[in-house]
């Protein structure tokens, strides 16, 4: 089976917005009246917004009214865009131009390697305008086009049937469980960004793109 795509996930693998998210759950969860710590964080990275919300609530115990979550929704989204707002293209993360200049160098008798994003965030498009990318994948599937968050596959699978490949000849690159969770069950190859003992489920895992190369991921598809 060849790779005719990858896929990237765009919170914490092309740019380090994870942080954001973070600041803005903790400071929501603080005027709650409770905590959220880094490791409690792991559990919101890939989730969607109303999700995050659920998995917070409950960590305080606290249960509330359709229309106060919405409310607290729409404050917490305020806040990271006011942090997301003063990005520029300095904030991409360190070796994603590299590995991209590797992914078009790639050619194989299948044609040119594929790119698609695969993000749950409503604000994807917001945020590559911002940091200079907004032309450089093939297919983006974000948040207003899907339907289930991660771990459901669908992000994933849009891409790949955007793009007119099976999932077996995709490759994922996440940074979060939910998210390594979503390519394994729409049947794809995934790439873990962080620690292997966090993203144990993924079938090759790296600190980052920066310490990955495009050929080390084909050498690992092909022991598969
Ligand atoms: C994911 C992030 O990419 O997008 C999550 O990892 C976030 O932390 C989710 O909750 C939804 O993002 P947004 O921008 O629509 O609130
Ligand atoms: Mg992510």
């Amino acid at each position: 089976m060849p790779i005719r795509a990858f896929l990237f996930d765009l919170d914490g693998v092309i740019v380090d917005t994870a942080i954001y998210h973070y600041q803005a759950w903790k400071r929501l969860a603080n005027e709650l009246g409770f905590d959220i710590s880094e490791e409690f964080n792991e559990k919101l990275k890939g989730v969607s917004r109303t999700d995050s919300l659920d998995l917070i609530l409950a960590h305080g115990n606290l249960s509330l009214p359709d229309e106060e979550k919405t409310s607290l929704a729409s404050q917490k989204n305020q806040w990271y865009l006011d942090l997301v707002s003063r990005m520029t293209p300095e904030d991409v993360l360190p070796g994603v131009a590299s590995f991209f200049a590797q992914v078009r160098k790639t050619t194989r008798s299948e044609g040119p390697l594929l790119t698609g994003l695969g993000s749950v965030s409503k604000n994807a498009p917001l945020i590559l305008e911002r940091i200079g990318l907004a032309d450089l994948f093939d297919v983006i599937i974000d948040g207003n086009k899907i339907s289930k968050g991660k771990p459901d596959p669908e992000v994933f699978t849009k891409g790949a049937a955007e793009l007119g490949v099976n999932p077996d000849e995709c490759v994922v690159f996440e940074d979060a469980v939910a998210g390594v969770e979503a390519g394994k069950r729409g049947g794809m190859f995934v790439v873990g960004l962080g620690s292997p003992d966090v993203l144990t489920q993924a079938d090759l895992v790296a600190p980052s793109l920066e310490q990955l190369t495009v050929d080390q991921v084909f050498d690992q598809f092909e022991l598969k």
